[in-house]
């Protein structure tokens, strides 16, 4: 069971209101969306794009992590979900410039 997704990507959509940060108010749900996309259009294999609820790096938002490797990212737009699947997932290379 642990080598069933070679990458398993894991964004945090959480969403709330009490005034505190979360990641959903910089449009992680949007980007998620875009990221699942590519993965898919790119037809890579044993890759698989979630949401996830509150991971608690919310000030850092917002935050995805890869598994098996466990490193954690702070994307922004686009470009930078590109560059985290053709970077990490494709060629198994960190985003040194996104870790977090
Ligand atoms: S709201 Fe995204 S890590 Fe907490």
């Amino acid at each position: 069971m642990t080598d069933f997704y070679k990458h398993h990507l894991f964004f945090c959509t959480h969403q709330r209101d009490d005034g505190t940060p979360y990641c959903q108010a910089h449009n992680a749900q949007h980007l998620r969306d875009y990221a699942k996309q590519q993965v898919k259009q790119l037809k890579l294999k044993r890759v698989r794009v979630n949401n996830a609820g509150c991971l608690n790096r919310c000030t850092l938002g917002p935050m995805m992590v890869i598994y098996p490797e466990g490193i954690w990212y702070q994307y922004t737009n686009k470009s930078d979900i590109d560059e985290i699947i053709n970077s990490h997932v494709i060629q198994g290379t960190i985003v040194d410039r996104l870790k977090r």
